[in-house]
């Protein structure tokens, strides 16, 4: 290997840097001498996390050879652009527009911007748009609006139009900051590059740190017969070939959301071993641990092994046909159904309607597509042993405390720590921890500190995802609108292994018509497996599937009386009274409001949909509406406050996946200790740390800003309690330590006195959570008709999700779940079996101009009874219904309904065709083994707890 000696200006400072000219990066150079605020995600040139300034223009380092930087360039990194107590304005921007979410794509937009700025600062909105999407700046999280807010703020300090002063966060007198736009905590860190995520971490291990590579399956479903580590475990420098043999626990990653879930716990395994079956490309077989990073990645290549080959299924309607061999030995590949029964057999409409021309009957058969989450940062995971000798896991982590008890099970371990990495957002992938089972095993294996980082490409082939998903469903509507019934069946893919998907079937079970007026539903949920992708935790779990059909079958109830689809929701939105498809009274009924608040929208937006189009392009509006729930039914959250001489701590477990996490935490003791007036400078939070924090459950499921705020009210209640003088006023620090009255008090909220029951496995009634949010979606479309191309013009949005706890927080996640419902409806997709898959790009991820700039969000703020700050969760309702506004508008352009996803061009032209041809292009209703009224009839004769016998032929 030759070195090369290379003379840069790196941040105004002449510097030498020596490195393989050929095969060394200029962002793995750059990194390797310390400035790691350039982060590596794709690594292929397709993201732009890896963006620094290269002789003034902005380069994608990690695509950069060295041979090609010529010498006395002259670079510029994050790292030598600001500091803390004097960042550059477009630090100050991200920091208070709420650019900084997960962050890991934030400073290599932050360079990327700064290079434009540098040019001429006097830009414009579309000017920034396209310079984000010329030099291929992803972000995942934002939706790209608040970056470009940021950046226009920036814009105008630089160019002299506007003071310094007006990037400075400005808090209240009284320094409350709940319900304000006060900036997160870790937002600092990542604008100046110095948040270690785990990728960062593993470079920064100490120097005896082993690292790792893991063995995948060659082939997506067969039976192992051999595995020869024999040519591995030769090469120099391999310390060990880990293999099932090695693992001394159950080896099982089932219950990976802590048993909120109903998993086949016996499938999902660490290492698969000789006897046992490969289930999908993802399943791991050996890891290989090395005195270097390549090295493991050779030795895993050298190891063969032999396998009995069987049937592949790229997907469930595969999986269901006759004389398919069972993917899970012993379970059935269609092994999951949840009913819904309530009211009368829809049926007894349908058949009226043959001969009462008062009764409409409208069906159709939806596919859902794969989704990946595509967050930017690759997996990456540490495991040692720590200052007491136990075994410490680091990885990013949703629920800590449930990867320790999985972890803990499948190692064979009494003891483990589980520490979150600063994340580079997950938004439900991180339910499960693969890679941090790897990495304990190997360091149990080896008694030595571990690390891995997995490629791009690996993450996506490991990592479960949102699954395919089939419905056929048929409503009855009276000529009035009113809705008489509704018939669906929703089968949900699950890829090679059970994973969530009893979970999100459960999920689903709940969002049939579920915002509307229908007192009469035969409906199954039913999960099927594959040898695809696994399907895994997604923000909305469960209900997009639910909602592709049926918000598509809402507009065409109201096309088949001739109703304008926002007048048809408007008259059977569910009020007061009104019950949900698993028949309980709705938590609270803001839909009507939300409609009448919502409706000058509507009007100016259709206003514009009925003007002309520019030449060949047609117009189009959609409406989406509906939300999501809120916890389980039973839940329970521990929070610790104690008090210090500087203020007050916070300890707890609101995992940072990059939706605020801490500035959650931080706005909610504030408030909950708001007669001692700290402010936000007064509270430190320790957080995601099983040996320093109790255990405040998943940071999913919407749970977290309305279940920690019951759990941090206790604590500080109890607190106030102890420092409340006989007068009113509060005992210090000083006089509570002097008077020997405790400093720590531990708060606790725990939901199951409230009267919550989960959904009958056998009829799907139940009240399954303590709250719901609500939300309306109106998206705006151009398609060119010649080519099928999709403009969307704008997207605005309104939903209830209670008080506002933290708007730049709530906005984020607003903005980054519409943007993902955009994604999902048309332009994203997702197999194992495609390598343009395994990149950002090739999986379809919006660029900066895919996504409209007038994008909006609003807030109707309905206060919730059960917490105690009137917030509700939100996240997940802003990926529920959201991406059916977008194909709505698409069917509303053309003419034509597209029935399967993502509305992709060639999709768009065949709906066309078929709309010429005057063909309806309804697909034939899709076959899931056992017909539904089967599975009804065995439903009715057979009741089981999960059923888990319902394959058969069509
Ligand atoms: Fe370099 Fe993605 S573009 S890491
Ligand atoms: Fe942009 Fe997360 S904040 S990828």
């Amino acid at each position: 290997m030759a070195i090369q000696k290379g003379t840069y200006i790196i941040n105004g400072v002449e510097r030498v840097l020596y490195a393989d000219p050929d095969k060394d990066s200029l962002g793995d150079v750059l990194r390797r001498y310390g400035l790691t605020g350039l982060k590596i995600g794709c690594g292929t040139g397709q993201c732009g996390a890896c963006t620094i300034i290269l002789n003034g223009e902005p380069v994608r380092s990690c695509v950069k050879k060295m041979a090609k930087v010529p010498d006395h360039a002259v670079i510029e990194t994050v790292e030598g652009i600001g500091t803390a107590a004097n960042l550059h304005p477009l630090q100050r921007a991200w920091i208070k527009y709420g650019g900084v979410q997960c962050g890991y794509c934030t400073t290599g937009f932050i360079m990327s911007a700064k290079a434009m700025l540098d040019k001429d600062p006097h830009v414009t909105r579309e000017q920034v748009r396209a310079w984000f999407t010329k030099h291929n700046n992803l972000c995942r999280c934002t939706g790209y609006k608040p970056l470009v807010d940021a950046v226009m703020a920036a814009a105008a300090v630089m160019s002299g139009e506007a003071p310094l002063s007006s990037l400075d966060t400005v808090i209240a007198e009284d320094k409350r900051i709940y319900n304000t736009h006060y900036p997160r905590p870790a937002a600092l860190g990542k604008v100046m590059g110095v948040t270690d995520y785990g990728g960062d971490i593993s470079a920064k291990m100490p120097a005896d740190t082993a690292h790792l590579a893991v063995k995948l399956a060659d082939i997506p479903h067969g039976t192992i017969l051999s595995i020869d580590c024999s040519e591995a475990e030769k090469m120099p420098g391999v310390l060990k070939v880990i293999t099932r043999e090695d693992i001394k626990g159950s080896n099982e990653l089932g219950g990976a959301l802590g048993g909120h879930s109903a998993m086949l716990k016996d499938q999902i395994f660490i290492l698969h071993g000789v006897g046992m079956k490969v289930h999908r490309l993802g399943d791991a077989i050996a890891i290989v641990a090395a005195d270097t990073r390549e090295t493991a990645r050779l030795a895993a290549a050298k190891i063969r092994v032999e396998y009995e080959e069987l049937p592949v299924y790229k997907d469930a309607l595969e999986a269901v046909k006759p004389g398919a061999v069972s993917i899970l030995p012993g379970v059935p590949n269609a092994f999951f159904v949840q009913p819904i029964i309530r009211g009368e057999d829809p049926e007894v409409f349908f058949k009226q309607a043959e001969t009462d021309p008062d009764i409409k009957v409208v069906s159709g058969s939806f596919l859902g597509s794969r989704q990946a989450h595509l967050s930017l940062e690759r997996d990456a995971a540490q495991a040692f042993f720590d200052d007491e000798g136990v075994l410490t896991v680091v990885y990013k982590s949703q629920h800590v405390y449930a990867m320790r008890k999985v972890l803990m099970g499948a190692l064979g371990v009494d003891k483990l720590r589980v520490i979150e990495s600063p994340t580079g957002a997950s938004f439900g992938a991180a339910t499960r921890y693969d890679p941090g089972a790897y990495a304990g095993a190997a360091a149990l294996a080896l008694h030595r500190a571990v690390e891995l980082e997995l490629s791009y490409a690996e993450k996506q082939i490991i990592t479960g995802k949102r699954c395919e998903s089939y419905c056929n469903f048929k409503a009855a509507v009276r000529t009035d609108g009113t809705i008489l019934g509704a018939k669906y069946d929703l089968a949900y893919e699950t890829g090679g292994q059970s994973g969530n998907s009893v979970g999100t079937a459960r999920k689903g079970a709940r969002f049939g018509l579920g915002h509307y007026k229908c007192d009469n539903h035969r409906g199954l949920t039913r999960v099927i497996l594959s040898n695809n992708a696994y399907l895994t935790a997604y923000r909305g779990a469960g209900s997009p599937e639910m909602f592709t059909s049926s918000e598509s079958m809402i507009d065409m109830m109201a096309e088949a009386v001739g109703m304008d689809p926002y007048e048809f929701r408007y008259k059977n939105v569910v009020r007061e009274g009104d019950l949900t498809p698993n028949g309980y009274p709705f938590k609270l009924y803001p839909l009507q409001d939300m409609m009448d608040r919502f409706r000058p929208t509507y009007e100016k937006d259709l206003k514009w949909r009925n003007e002309p189009a520019e030449e060949g392009w047609k117009r189009g509006i959609g409406i989406s509406l509906g939300g999501y729930h809120v916890s389980w039914w039973t839940d329970i959250c521990h929070v610790d406050l104690e008090l210090t001489a500087d203020g007050v701590t916070v300890y707890d477990t609101w995992e940072m996946q990059g939706q605020g996490g801490d500035i959650g935490s931080l706005v909610q003791a504030e408030e909950a200790l708001r007669p001692l007036a700290l402010g936000p400078e007064k509270i430190r939070l320790v957080q995601n740390d099983t040996r320093l924090c109790p255990d405040s459950g998943l940071a999913g499921a919407s749970r977290s800003h309305f279940v920690h705020a019951g759990a941090i009210k206790d604590a500080a209640d109890k607190l106030l309690g102890a420092m409340r003088k006989e007068d009113g006023s509060y005992r210090t620090y000083g006089e509570m330590v002097a008077e020997g009255i405790p400093t720590y008090y531990k708060g606790t909220l725990d939901t199951s006195g409230w009267g919550m029951k989960d959904l009958d496995p056998d009829n799907g009634q139940g009240d399954p959570m303590p709250d719901q949010n609500f939300i309306i979606n109106i998206a705006c479309v151009e398609v060119q008709e010649k080519t099928g191309k999709v403009r969307v013009v704008s997207s605005h949005n309104i939903a209830d999700v209670g008080v506002v706890g933290n708007y730049l927080a709530l906005d984020g996640q607003f903005y980054g779940g519409v943007f993902h419902s955009m994604g999902y409806a048309l332009f994203e997709n997702y197999s194992d079996f495609e390598k343009k898959y395994m990149t950002p790009l090739g999986c379809g991820f919006p660029k900066c101009d895919q996504v409209p700039d007038d994008f909006t969000v609003e807030y109707q703020q309905t206060p919730r009874e059960k917490n105690p700050f009137g917030s509700g969760g939100a996240s997940e309702c802003f990926e529920s219904c959201c991406h059916v506004s977008f194909l709505n508008a698409v069917c509303n352009a053309i003419g034509a309904r597209i029935y399967e996803m993502p509305a992709t061009p060639d999709r768009i032209l065949a709906a066309i065709a078929r709309r010429d041809a005057g063909e309806t292009g309804a697909p034939e209703p899709y076959c899931f083994g056992k017909s539904f009224e089967e599975v009804l009839e065995d439903v009715r004769t057979h009741p089981l707890t999960v059923k888990t016998e319902i394959a058969g032929d069509c």
